[in-house]
């Protein structure tokens, strides 16, 4: 399987920077064309830039790190599934623990917003994790197996879903999750995923915390890491692209 390497910009960037952002990581790999046998790459801006972003992409796709669970209407400050398609986006980013943290997004919110996206033909990035009191009481398993069976909709399959599997206590903290919990974690996932899914072995796994290019080999070396969802390193083109090369 190729693996993903997904940047998730968060709420970073004016228009300047992000298309000197995207620029520089096109023409990285313009200068490289060989890594697109190894990997697959998306950004995921903040809306405001999605335009100008689509207007510079050659090899990278683009997602974005939310959508509305409704259609269009009267529902304001929102952005629903059919705006992020027409923009060009490929991929939705859901269930980030920073909105289930700020904007108390629930499981059941989560699946409904996947449900649209996927009917608008969005692949989606489901995220899940345990935060670090709940690993401190070995409840990890529990906490995923539950994000898992409530926040992903009907009709998950390879072509439309993505998992992430984001520590909560490893996002933007520098603490990395070891080789071992990874590899644990995404055993873990997997075996829920082919329980339940006829294509679950296929369906791609992603880590996501404190992912650099200085780390990025040995988490790229675990069983069913089928790529990452970088944070703070999407925003150089070096350290996007370094990372990658691990891959
Ligand atoms: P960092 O790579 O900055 O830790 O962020 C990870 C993340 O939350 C990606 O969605």
């Amino acid at each position: 399987m190729k693996k993903l390497i997904a940047g998730n910009w968060k709420m970073n960037g004016n228009a300047a920077e992000a298309s000197a952002l995207i620029e520089a990581v096109e023409a990285k790999i313009a200068k490289d064309m060989d890594i697109l046998d190894k990997c697959d790459f998306v950004v995921c801006p903040p809306f405001v830039h999605l335009g100008l972003v689509r207007a510079k992409l050659e090899n990278v796709a683009m997602g974005a790190q939310n959508c509305s669970q409704r259609g269009n209407g009267a529902f304001t400050g929102d952005i629903s599934c059919a705006m992020l398609r027409d923009i060009g986006a490929r991929y939705v980013i859901l269930g980030h623990s920073e909105r289930r943290q700020y904007h108390k997004e629930k499981d059941e919110t989560i699946a409904a917003k996947a449900q649209a996206a996927n009917a608008e033909g969005l692949i989606t990035i489901i995220c899940v994790g345990e935060t670090e009191e709940e690993r401190e009481a070995g409840k990890q398993n529990d906490i995923v197996a539950a994000q898992l069976e409530k926040s992903l909709p009907d009709g998950v399959s390879e072509d439309n879903t993505v998992i992430a599997y984001e520590p909560v206590w490893a996002i933007g903290t520098g603490k990395t999750a070891t080789p071992d919990d990874i590899r644990a974690m995404h055993a873990f996932i997997r075996g829920k995923l082919v329980a339940k899914y006829d294509d679950g072995d296929k369906i791609r796994i992603l880590y996501g915390g404190s992912v650099k290019p200085s780390n990025a080999a040995e988490i790229f070396a675990v069983e069913h890491v089928d790529g990452a969802l970088i944070g703070g390193a999407s925003l150089k083109a070096d350290d996007f692209m370094g990372i990658a090369a691990a891959a």
